[in-house]
């Protein structure tokens, strides 16, 4: 059964109707430039094929209720009384303040987070950039009718393929349709990062909700994180025979406690002790200053930030002057940074990248927020099952569990489905 019929079979089994509609949005992979939006830099991710559903409709109360097919109990809470759910923090969407966790399961919190964030909304919160359209106005009174929601999903969970950005783009999406909010896609993504930070509690970037809700086929999405400004990047991959391998590690990770909250504190000294709003604000130029003012595990957070933000740069401008089949060396620089610097990779992540540059990967690095996750490969598209075997045989050698390995193509944003 496909994600989109299971989401359809969930919603008719909890309701007894259909829905009003099915509405999906992407899971992403980052191409390069990790651990950076938070900190107000450059990434350049592309949405994947693996797609999360949610059917929807109309439920006739005041209530919104919500069912996963990755769960057994539906959640039911009054609209009113999402504001008690997640309270709103004093300094807005953007606030880092991370929430104490939602009353709610956690799987729930990313789809009624949306609603709360949505409904938050007021006038005037809508991007005013340049790819907000004209006139995009939050209109007031339909957010009042409350939903029943079922989601289903194939993009792989707790893999570093942001299945949390697919879940928020496709409740978004729905709901900005069904409450007739008119919203574009940047207010739509803002939105589910703020469901992220206040209502799961994951004090993460906006890089995921960014990079689903404007994914385009064969293109990354190359944005500032501070400005939010996008460029639709075409990678060229298929017309050069490329293709790009996700390695699954299987080893979960979870960026709400830990190592990700860890990185962004270290990332934040580091700007303080700089002088600096943001690492954004320094440059290559600036790290035998930042060796003087910090101490060394701090510098080597600060220096993977500032290199990671041109690597980013550089590899925009390698796409449109030498093609993909040039971007590699800057894909390994990239891991070598994490593993090294940035400390987030695990053994595993680095197998993956080793096994597929020893045979024959253009370049290789672990993609996503790390401590387990994904690697993505850029290899040839007849040697896709030669480095997928052998990297199946690296795993086995070092004594890993088998990973989940397969290809992707840049893929498109939200869209309906029925
Ligand atoms: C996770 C977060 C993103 C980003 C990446 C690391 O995916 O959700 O916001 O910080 O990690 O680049």
């Amino acid at each position: 059964m496909t994600a989109a019929t299971a989401a359809r079979t969930l919603f008719t089994a909890l309701t007894g109707r259909e829905p009003e509609g099915i509405w999906s949005a992407p899971g992403r992979v980052n191409l390069i430039g990790e651990h950076t939006d938070y900190n107000e830099g450059f990434v350049l991710p592309f949405a994947i094929p693996h797609r999360t559903y949610a059917a929807v409709a109309f439920n006739g109360t005041d209530a919104i209720r919500v069912a996963s097919t990755f769960a057994e109990e539906p959640v039911e809470v009054e609209l009113s009384a999402l504001n008690t759910l997640f309270p709103a923090k004093a300094q807005g969407s953007d606030g880092q303040e991370p929430a104490e966790g939602p009353a709610v399961p956690e799987w729930s919190a990313y789809v009624l987070g949306v609603a709360w964030a949505l409904r938050a909304l007021q006038p005037g919160d809508a991007n005013p950039g340049p790819s907000a359209g004209s006139g995009t106005q939050v209109s007031s009174g339909t957010q009042s009718r409350g939903v029943d929601i079922a989601i289903a999903s194939d993009v792989p969970v707790g893999a570093g393929l942001s299945s949390s950005a697919a879940i928020e783009g496709a409740t978004a999406t729905a709901l900005n349709e069904l409450w007739g909010l008119g919203l574009d896609a940047v207010t739509l993504a803002r939105a589910g990062r703020r469901a992220e930070n206040e209502a799961v509690g994951a004090p993460t970037g906006i890089m995921d909700q960014m990079a689903s809700m404007l994914g385009r086929a064969d293109a990354a999405t190359f944005l500032d994180c501070r400005t939010l400004e996008t460029r639709s990047i075409p990678t060229g991959f298929t017309a050069a025979g490329l293709e790009v391998l996700v390695i699954d590690t299987q080893v979960k990770h979870a960026h709400s406690t830990g190592g990700y909250r860890e990185r962004r504190d270290a990332c934040e000294r580091g700007a303080a002790l700089l002088g600096i709003r943001s690492l954004r604000d320094a440059g290559v130029a600036d790290l035998p200053r930042a060796a003087e003012l910090m101490d060394e595990v701090t510098l080597r957070r600060v220096r993977h930030v500032i290199t990671e933000n041109q690597r980013v740069l550089d590899t925009v401008a390698v796409l449109g002057e030498q093609g993909p089949r040039a971007i590699g060396d800057l894909l390994v620089a990239s891991h070598a940074s994490m593993r090294d610097d940035f400390e987030i990779s695990v053994p595993e992540l680095d197998a993956a990248v080793d096994a597929a540059l020893a045979h024959g990967a253009i370049g290789a690095r672990m993609t996503g927020g790390g401590f387990g996750g994904a690697a993505i490969a850029l290899v040839e598209h007849d040697a896709v099952g030669w480095v997928s075997d052998a990297v199946r045989a690296a795993f086995a050698d070092a004594g890993f569990g088998a990973p989940h390995i397969f290809t992707v193509a840049p893929s498109e944003g939200p869209r309906r489905d029925a």
